[in-house]
């Protein structure tokens, strides 16, 4: 399994980084300064007996340095020219196999290093840049239910930001809601033309509305064309229209509002930029295009044409009407020259690629990519598959319609209750004899975690099957597994008698001694890593994976090493203290999912 290799500054407590530096200045030594961006490829190694990490370095390099000696003879050179930085931390540090390094981390060493980890950082080193960072996330359309997709695109979205907000970033999230433009002038008419009390409209209503005018515009010219005086009315901001536009986005908002609720995401009223705020941007952005000559008339219309594909792409329609990417460009624009972010990532749907690559295209060309100070902003599209029903087809209701997220989650909500509920019954259960209100806390926090962590935690643009019986298992990958196995490390506390804020006044050093001590040691360690590749690759899927191993090398640490029954109360009290660093890593990482950790379960 491939580790950071992310060199950061000042990493006291992850031994990759410091095995990196060392590394660096080893084979810079032995080789020469035009090898020091070379990468000396530290692996962990799965089993113990060889020791904790591989470097393989030495392989590429024989091949890449004909005359400089076989991969093991390089691999002992490297070694020779180690600082002694690597000699303090390792116990076994040996060429092996074809010309590997193995190293095995020295238990004190492993101790020092806890010891650093063990504050509210835990491990987790921070970025200096000062710009804030855009992710535009949920992009729920007006007049209509919030979708699986947008479902995920919140979820994730959410993560992401916690992730880079852990790491010191400053994060816009960006609700692009998609609340301008003809299909809402669509609904307007056809609910005026119905009559519909605007102030008693349900969000059922709406979407009502939206099906049929939409067929109406497919069939009847007469109809399109009333949609299109009303939007330009709209457009010209006719008071009453207006005022039943906002009607319609708060009817919208509320049901949306609801489900923030139930899934507990950062993300309120404060987050909606939609793409109505960008809408006398528009004739700027193509009239820039125009004066800069990257776009050009074609038939009447405005297009931006690409050297590598044939399709251009659109800014402004030959009826004068401005589209989709037209404001996406508006919105790129406003948030790196704007808002300076330098870093704008779009948590969309991935069947959105060619759009986002014909936006993202054309704003490099115009130069939309480069902040006020002159900082380049990378502009990301995390798309994301589908979300499946047992059919393996996109997710329908029996009667055939699109399900509805709200449904999802009261349903996800239901099964953690119904779950957490059984398992109280049990009188040595930690949560027997709760107040119901307390159980259905835990229930709700157990059903959206398992939504959470089943949406998060395969490889984004993979479509998944919506198995809510596996999602809320307690066994498996799943998000109540990860939630139960903080809840287990909570227990050993309270069976101590030691509350919470007890656990974390443990005086202690760290002893690292026994096999499965090292392995849990070692997989503490990997977390600042672990969060900074998330951030710096936007996969939340490694959190996960991540999380899970901790949990499994706690478990086996569990079995092997007793902790309130040690052989003496020095062993206990440093068990005590590697319990508790697991506890909080464990709550922090479910945290940067958005997952809650109750103490029971
Ligand atoms: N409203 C769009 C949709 O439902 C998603 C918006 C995505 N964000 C964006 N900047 N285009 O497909």
């Amino acid at each position: 399994m491939a580790v950071s290799a992310v060199a950061e500054p000042q990493s006291f407590s992850d031994p990759v980084a410091i095995l990196n530096r060392a590394l660096r200045a080893a084979i810079v030594k032995a080789l020469g300064e035009e090898h020091a961006d070379i990468d000396p490829a530290i692996r962990a190694i799965q089993n113990p007996q060889f020791g904790d990490y591989q470097v393989n370095v030495a392989m590429g390099l024989a091949k890449q340095l004909p005359g400089s000696g076989n991969p093991r003879q390089l691999a002992a050179k490297i070694l020779a020219a180690a600082p002694p930085e690597l000699g303090d931390i390792a116990d076994k540090l040996e060429v092996a196999g074809p010309g590997f390094i193995n190293i095995r981390l020295k238990t004190e060493a492993l101790g020092r290093f806890l010891q650093a980890m063990d504050t509210a950082q835990l491990g987790v080193q921070r970025e200096t840049d000062t710009h804030p960072i855009a992710i535009d996330l949920c992009g729920v359309n007006v007049a209509k239910q919030m979708h699986v997709g947008h479902l995920r695109s919140t979820i994730i979205g959410d993560s992401l930001a916690r992730v880079l907000e852990r790491r010191g970033r400053r994060v816009l999230r960006e609700n692009h809601l998609g609340d301008w433009g003809l299909p809402i002038a669509m609904v307007l008419r056809e609910l005026r033309e119905k009559r519909v009390n605007l102030d008693a409209l349900q969000l059922d209503d709406l979407d009502r509305a939206y099906r049929d005018a939409q067929k109406k515009a497919e069939n009847d010219e007469a109809a399109l064309e009333a949609a299109k005086k009303t939007l330009v009315k709209l457009q010209n901001n006719d008071p009453a229209l207006v005022r039943d536009w906002h009607k319609l986005i708060d009817c919208t908002m509320r049901a949306v509002y609801e489900s923030f609720d139930l899934l507990s995401v950062n993300l309120g009223p404060e987050n909606n930029r939609g793409e109505s705020f960008y809408r006398d941007r528009l004739p700027g952005v193509v009239d820039a295009f125009v004066r800069s000559g990257i776009a050009h008339e074609d038939q009447g219309a405005i297009i931006v044409r690409f050297d590598d594909r044939e399709r251009p792409l659109i800014i402004r329609k030959s009826d004068g009407g401005y589209l989709y990417g037209t404001t996406d460009l508006a919105a790129v624009r406003y948030r790196v020259q704007e808002l300076g972010a330098d870093r704008v990532i779009y948590v969309v749907d991935a069947r959105q690629r060619d759009h986002f690559r014909d936006v993202f295209d054309a704003a490099h060309k115009i130069g939309w990519d480069r902040t006020k100070d002159g900082a380049r902003a990378e502009l990301i599209h995390v798309g994301f598959g589908s979300v499946l029903g047992a059919d393996h087809k996109p997710l329908k209701t029996r009667s055939g319609e699109n399900v509805t997220l709200k449904t999802l989650l009261v349903e996800a909500i239901a099964r953690g209750v119904a779950e957490v509920t059984k398992r109280a019954e049990d009188p040595t259960a930690p949560t027997h004899g709760l107040p119901e209100s307390d159980l259905q806390a835990i229930g709700k926090a157990v059903g959206i975690g398992a939504v959470k962590f089943a949406d998060l935690s395969n490889d984004l643009v993979r479509d998944y099957e919506f198995n809510l019986d596996r999602m809320v298992a307690f066994e498996g990958r799943t998000g109540p597994y990860l939630q139960y196995a903080h809840a287990r490390v909570c227990s050993i506390f309270a069976k101590a008698g030691i509350g919470m804020h007890g656990a974390g006044a443990i005086r202690s050093d760290f002893r690292i001694v026994e096999p499965a001590e090292h392995r849990l040691a070692l997989a503490l360690l990997k977390y600042g890593g672990v969060v900074a590749d998330v951030a710096r690759t936007l996969e939340p899927h490694r959190l996960c994976t991540y999380l899970y191993d901790l949990a499994d090398a706690y478990s086996t640490f569990y079995q092997e090493c007793p902790v309130l029954k040690a052989d003496d109360p020095a062993t206990r009290q440093a068990r005590l203290r590697l319990c508790d660093l697991v506890r909080r890593v464990l709550a922090d990482g479910l945290g940067l999912l958005g997952i809650d950790a109750p103490r029971r379960m």
